[in-house]
């Protein structure tokens, strides 16, 4: 089977953690040839081709359109948003990816999944939806490479905790005492990307991905304290009170019930846990919660005097 190189990349366009988007570009810089795929045509769409991708446009539920955009690759980063239909996509891309035949799949999962079992689930939708997209893959006999990261920074911090620290000076989460360990998307891109680049080592691996440290929201936010020169505070908010602000805000149904499932999740300790994967394949550490905070001061409302 010829390998011309040419890779494919899905959810390129970026909504929350923009793993796809920036996996395009690291790519790209390494000067391989990629095809990103996009939902619709839009000025992100454009960006990535001035950037030198190849866009196409498909729905990744539609086989029809994933049969398209998979033929002429044979290498696959696969990813989407959270939402309902994610098994039905990853069994759809198995699929095709069969019928085209691909020399590497990357699927980005959940740290989570390393702790579930057939007794042993969550209540979050897309958790349960990663645990059998891996058993899909698992059976499809595809050379899949999974990536499971923790709690992302740019997809859940960012979003989640910058209106309060720019408001108000505080990290206001249902997290409780439980540690955590949040790793930067522009991480799990790196790995995502060296991966693709060279998949032969990574056939078979599972990469579970974290920040440098775990420690409670306390410690997180001493960390964004020092990143902005200002004091800011925790406060450790009733899971009901945070619920009901992600329902005002307009979430999907889906998507709210797997945050505050990752909230419960986080406040019984069971995001306290640390992996090597971003030094492992990157030989670069994970970037802190300081540095993060650090690199997008303004979104946090800017550094103190
Ligand atoms: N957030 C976290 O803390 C966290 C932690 C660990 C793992 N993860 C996993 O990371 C993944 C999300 O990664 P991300 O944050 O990089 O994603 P993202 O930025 O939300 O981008 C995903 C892209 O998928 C596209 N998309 C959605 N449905 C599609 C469809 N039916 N057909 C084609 N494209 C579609 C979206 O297009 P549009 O923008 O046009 O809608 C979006 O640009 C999920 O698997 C999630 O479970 C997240």
């Amino acid at each position: 089977m010829a390998d011309n190189g040419l890779i494919l990349v899905t959810g390129a366009a970026g909504q929350l953690g923009a793993v796809g988007r920036t996996v395009t570009g690291l790519l790209l810089d390494r000067g391989l040839p990629v095809r990103a795929m996009v939902r619709r045509e839009d000025d992100r769409a454009a960006a990535l081709r001035a950037s030198g991708a190849e866009v196409v446009v498909g729905n990744l539920l539609e086989p029809a359109d994933v049969y398209r955009v998979v033929s002429g690759c044979r290498r696959v980063y696969f990813g989407m948003s959270v939402s309902a239909g994610y098994l039905e996509a990853t069994v759809t891309m198995a699929a095709v990816a069969r019928e085209v035949g691909v020399n590497a799949l990357v699927n980005m999962s959940q740290m989570t999944v390393s702790q579930m079992s057939i007794q042993n689930t969550t209540p979050s939708p897309q958790q349960r939806q990663h645990w059998l997209s891996e058993q899909a893959l698992a059976w499809s006999g595809l050379p899949v490479i999974t990536i499971r990261p923790t709690i992302f920074l740019e997809g859940f911090f960012l979003p989640l905790t910058g209106p309060s620290v720019r408001d108000r000076g505080r990290i206001e989460l249902p997290f409780g005492r439980g540690k955590t360990s949040p790793v930067s998307t522009a991480d799990v891109a790196r790995v995502v990307a060296a991966v693709l680049a060279d998949p032969g080592p990574h056939l078979g691996r599972i990469y579970e991905l974290t920040g440098p440290r775990s420690q409670d929201m306390r410690g997180v936010a001493r960390e964004y304290s020092e990143a902005l020169n200002r004091e800011i505070t925790y406060a450790d908010i009733p899971p009901e009170d945070w619920e009901r602000e992600l329902k005002k805000v307009g979430l999907p149904e889906y998507l709210t019930r797997h945050l505050v499932t990752m909230a419960e999740l986080n406040r019984a300790g069971r995001y306290d846990r640390m992996a090597d994967g971003v030094e492992r394949v990157t030989g670069r550490p994970a970037v802190s919660v300081r540095e993060f905070v650090s690199l997008h001061a303004n979104e946090f409302g800017g550094r103190g005097s």
